[in-house]
């Protein structure tokens, strides 16, 4: 299908593509709904883009997108000395876009080892694309919480207005700071300690207080940890929302919790209306931005895209 229209300006030449993870904790958010719609609207741009199904447990993104596939990513994790990605890599229907298709849920893929996932991160990029968009699974668990850090520290976090939704992303945002603390020291005793911890202000009052530790290494690690909180720059994108206002403040809710408990300050990236049509779209396969690239909702993913700097 054609698409590209006149987006035709001069495009930055990478060393190797950006890969942009999309997580966020609570299910039903609308991660995989942003990932497909954003991933077709870059393409459509003109910029190559692969979109990659990283829910291990329950993947959707071929259902969303209109495509079916005979290659699975259990092929990478499961082939007898790995196989090689690129060999995964499918085409779309869409000019730019190609898709690694997520797993067939049956293998024991749901629980790939670290360093088949280091390899997996390894290999998407040495991929030849301008952008990966890795669309992740719901929850906080170590899988998630690895693709997510493996690939950026500022992936795109999506809530919704609830609270619900808030907590679910603030709870996936300090999971995945406190795996990069753990990773960072490599002490399953710190990740033991990490898990009867609220924020990382209360872990920076324990490292203070501790009786282990002489003044200097007591300073030195808490400017790490801080160092490595700082490093964190989530972009969040808030979907479900009546409208700019709402979106707005979920996002400030958000972002006061993250800054107060964890140091970390997200960036607001923008927001995605609620519309009835999102779902007839999902039915249909056929992504928003194509059948309807009139609608609000349409206009709020191109101002995403935009903001991210695939214009
Ligand atoms: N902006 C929206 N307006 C209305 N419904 C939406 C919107 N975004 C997502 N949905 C609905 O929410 C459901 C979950 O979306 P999905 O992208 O699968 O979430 P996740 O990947 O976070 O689990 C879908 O059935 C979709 O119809
Ligand atoms: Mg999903």
């Amino acid at each position: 299908m054609q698409l590209i229209e006149e987006h035709t300006e001069a495009r930055v030449q990478r060393d190797a593509p950006e890969i942009l993870a999309i997580g966020g904790g609570k299910g039903g958010v609308g991660k995989t709904c942003l990932a497909v719609n954003l991933a077709v609207e870059i393409a459509r741009r003109g910029w190559r883009v692969i979109i990659v199904d990283a829910d291990l447990s329950c993947s959707n993104v071929e259902t969303v997108l209109g495509t079916r596939s005979d290659r699975k990513l259990d092929d990478f994790f499961y082939q007898r000395g790995g196989k090689d990605l690129r060999q995964i890599v499918c085409e779309t229907q869409y000019d730019n876009l190609q898709i690694i298709p997520g797993t067939t849920g049956l293998l024991d893929v749901a629980n790939p080892r670290y360093q088949q996932k280091v390899a997996l991160i390894r290999e998407l990029q040495s991929l030849d694309a301008d952008l990966i968009v890795v669309d992740l699974d719901a929850g906080a668990h170590l899988n998630t919480l690895d693709f997510y850090l493996m690939t950026e520290t500022n992936g795109i976090l999506v809530l919704t207005p609830e609270k619900t939704s808030i907590d679910n992303a603030y709870k996936f945002l300090r999971a995945s700071l406190f795996r990069r603390v753990e990773r960072f020291y490599q002490s399953p005793e710190l990740a033991l300690l990490l898990k009867r911890i609220e924020s990382l202000r209360e872990f920076l009052e324990c490292v203070k207080t501790s009786s282990t530790f002489d003044g200097e290494t007591k300073e030195s690690v808490c400017n790490e940890l801080v160092a490595l909180a700082r490093a964190m720059k989530p972009r969040i994108v808030v979907n479900r929302a009546r409208n700019a206002y709402e979106a707005q403040i979920a996002a400030n809710i958000f972002s006061k919790h993250a800054r107060q408990n964890l140091l970390i300050e997200p960036e607001n990236l923008g927001y995605l209306v609620f519309d009835n049509r999102v779902s007839e779209t999902i039915n249909s396969g056929m992504p928003l931005v194509v059948s309807y690239p009139k609608l609000k909702i349409s206009q709020c993913i191109a101002d995403l895209a935009s903001r991210l700097g695939y214009f």
